[in-house]
């Protein structure tokens, strides 16, 4: 993987992009529409014909009448730029994009890498001679007849570096035929790298593997289209200028670009159908706290307590390891209980760890309690870096001779306004009524209470979104003290006993998109559910009548697929991880929030962290599911994350000319 190459393809990249963002972002054209305007375009070209196809010897004819034959064709040939133009401003954002990172995230397949940088330089080269064509097709005659001839005969000539030529070896790319470089195809050898680096794929292309797949065929086959419409105007302009006849090799053209279509067709939706069609927000550069993650406050935190005050007789009789599940009962004579927040909730977990220690106070703002504790064995707890506010010692005492009153370290549970732990059970519905389904998701914390928020767009015909219509729907803003909103129906509180959140991917069932998400109570379980809607492809209407949830309700004790935990092995603070996150679950599994690692962290955070970036395709996409999964680090609490999982496209990719009406 020679950099220097990179840096080259970089340039060509940054060249082609450049050219794309010029035109405007909004094209009319969307999803899908390639293979319709393919056909438009056909029969656009065979009506042009018909134009110097009047059995006229045009040598013969008056120099005015060839005049206005010309202008007619140009003006043809101009309708045909505008609409293959419409295309291309999304071709060009979108699928030029995804050819480029593809390449970045493939590092390793240099066999792959060559493939494509030949690819790309074709494409540009037929880019180049396309807008030769567009400069010559406006028509205004300031161009010779010499130019126009000659440009022709090149569009057509048996040069290596003609249109026809590249149409062909670009073709090679997609469907081999044996003289190709390989024996795979282009799809088919990126579905399978696709299935190794499929996460670095994501980050980079900021689609799903299929969109990814089907928007590079959108580049190839907006390109053949050009050179198809090149050489058929080529063969025109010829027959114009009584070069010669030409029905037969625009015949054969044509049947030949119709092969090349349904062929590409085949193999682009034989590779689609089998790669992931998930999307998911890779960590960001920087994370930042409200912006890119949202936190549990204060679930189980840890906390040191004298064995005196958490026995209502306030005596030293045990040991820490005694106290399970107790309760702070009081402040033996103001001792070190004094210079800390009191735990008022449930007190859990004691351990004895040493006598005497130094305590590291944290700022009381930050939710801590603790920066960190030294003991005077020298064991240390978090990170012992300054402690500006100074360090206080701490030590147990003995009571006459028998009985010693140690300061345990245990777990400290306590809902109050320090603790923000609730998690919204209303559902999120997208505007159904006004045709709008669900786009993208993401976490927010609003009045303390953690919300999965969706973004709604307008469905239209074939599986298209109205871009402008794109938006995230404000969350329901209640308060945990409004009236009339209560536990275990608005929203889920998370203690010691209930604080397991289910990881599950869910799909719609075929014909229905996804409109809705919640989380509901099963058992001691937050259970993800997705809300789905049938719709209509030809017109992109919703049915709401035909909605309904979709849910996972396996449960630890199912017999089939019973759900199993995913385990945090001694978690730091997720966002300390210097290694990027990578997905750790999958369905039928479940995770708990749980304090950070006592050694590493004091156990003062609540873990995971939710990741809370907008999970959103670069262009908005129709959704058939969504799901929720846990992403980090061995030794880090990593993320709960929304993913997406975008409608299979591949369905609805038919061959664009029926093989019986080619002949
Ligand atoms: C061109 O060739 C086709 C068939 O090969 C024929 O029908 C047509 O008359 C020819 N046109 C001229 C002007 O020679
Ligand atoms: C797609 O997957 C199915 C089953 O998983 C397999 O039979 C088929 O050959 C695969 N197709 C391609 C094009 O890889
Ligand atoms: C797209 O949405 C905008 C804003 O909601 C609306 O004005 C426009 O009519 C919509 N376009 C289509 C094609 O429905």
């Amino acid at each position: 993987m020679a950099p220097t190459r990179y840096v080259f393809l970089l340039a060509i990249i940054v060249f082609v992009n450049f050219h794309g963002q010029t035109k405007a972002v909004f094209s009319v054209s969307g999803l899908l529409d390639i293979l319709k305007v393919a056909k438009d375009v056909t029969v656009a070209l065979v009506k042009a014909w018909d134009l110097v196809d009047q059995n006229i010897e045009f040598s013969e004819v008056p120099i005015p009448i060839l005049h206005s034959t010309e202008k007619k064709l140009y003006g043809k040939i101009d309708r045909i730029n505008s609409q293959l133009q419409d295309l291309a401003a999304r071709v060009d954002n979108i699928g030029t994009q995804s050819m480029t990172t593809i390449l970045h995230s493939l590092p390793e397949r240099v066999r792959l890498e060559l493939r494509l940088n030949d690819l790309l330089d074709y494409i540009t080269r037929m880019d180049a001679n396309y807008r030769r064509m567009q400069k010559y097709g406006t028509g205004d005659k300031t161009y010779e007849r010499l130019t126009l001839e000659d440009f022709a005969e090149s569009v057509i000539s048996h040069d290596s570096s003609s249109v026809v030529n590249l149409v062909e070896r670009i073709h090679a790319f997609v469907v081999p035929n044996g003289r190709g470089i390989s024996d795979t195809g282009l799809f088919d050898l990126l579905a399978n790298a696709m299935q190794e680096v499929e996460g670095d794929m994501i980050c980079s292309t900021k689609q799903s593997p299929q969109q990814v797949l089907y928007n590079l065929y959108d580049a190839i086959a907006l390109t053949e289209l050009k050179g198809y419409t090149m050489i058929q105007f080529s063969y025109m302009l010829l027959r114009l200028y009584g070069k010669g006849n030409f029905t037969k090799e625009a015949q054969n053209t044509r049947e030949r670009y119709e092969e090349r279509t349904n062929n590409a067709v085949n193999s682009v939706r034989s590779a689609m159908e089998n790669v992931s069609r998930e999307f998911w927000k890779c960590d960001p550069k920087k994370w930042a706290k409200g912006e890119s993650y949202e936190e549990i406050t204060n679930l189980l935190q840890g906390y040191v307590q004298n064995e005196v005050d958490l026995n209502p007789e306030g005596t030293c009789r045990e040991n820490c390891a005694e106290y399970t599940f107790t309760k702070s009962h009081g402040c033996f004579q103001n001792l070190y209980c004094r210079q800390q927040r009191t735990c008022s909730g449930k007190i859990l977990d004691c351990k004895f760890y040493d006598s005497d220690m130094w305590i590291c106070n944290a700022n009381p703002l930050s939710g801590r309690r603790y920066e960190f504790i030294e003991y005077e064995n020298g064991k240390v707890m978090g990170r012992k870096q300054g402690c500006s506010r100074g360090t206080t010692k701490v030590e147990s005492w003995w009571r006459w001779l028998f009985w010693h009153c140690s300061y345990c370290f245990c777990l400290c549970d306590e809902q109050g306004p320090m603790s923000d732990r609730y998690i919204n059970m209303r559902s999120a519905i997208s505007d159904i009524k006004n045709n709008k389904v669900v786009t993208g998701l993401r976490f927010v914390k609003k009045n303390r209470i953690v919300h999965l928020q969706i973004q709604e767009g307008e469905l239209l015909p074939r599986l298209n979104i109205n871009a402008s219509s794109l938006a995230w729907k404000p969350v329901d803003e209640y308060k945990l003290t409004d009236r009339k909103v209560f536990n275990g129906q608005d929203y889920h509180t998370l203690t010691w006993e209930k604080r397991r959140m289910d990881l599950d991917d869910l799909e719609a069932d075929d014909g229905h998109m996804l409109t809705g998400v919640r989380f509901k109570e099963i058992g001691s379980h937050l259970n993800f559910e997705i809300y789905t809607t049938k719709f209509d492809f030809d017109t992109g209407k919703l049915k709401p009548e035909h909605s309904k949830w979709k849910d996972n309700p396996n449960t630890d004790v199912s017999i089939k697929n019973p759900r199993t935990k995913v385990r945090l092995v001694h978690p730091d603070i997720p966002i300390r991880s210097t290694s990027p996150s990578i997905p750790t679950s999958h369905s039928d599994q479940y995770i708990e929030f749980t304090n950070s690692d006592i050694d590493r962290d004091v156990a003062q955070t609540t873990v995971p962290f939710l990741d809370a970036q907008k999970v959103e395709s670069l262009e908005a996409v129709p959704l058939s599911g969504a799901g929720i999964f846990h992403k980090g680090r061995q030794f880090f609490g990593g993320f709960i994350a929304p993913k997406i999982i975008t409608y299979d496209v591949s369905k609805f990719l038919k061959a664009a000319f029926p093989t019986e009406q080619v002949n």
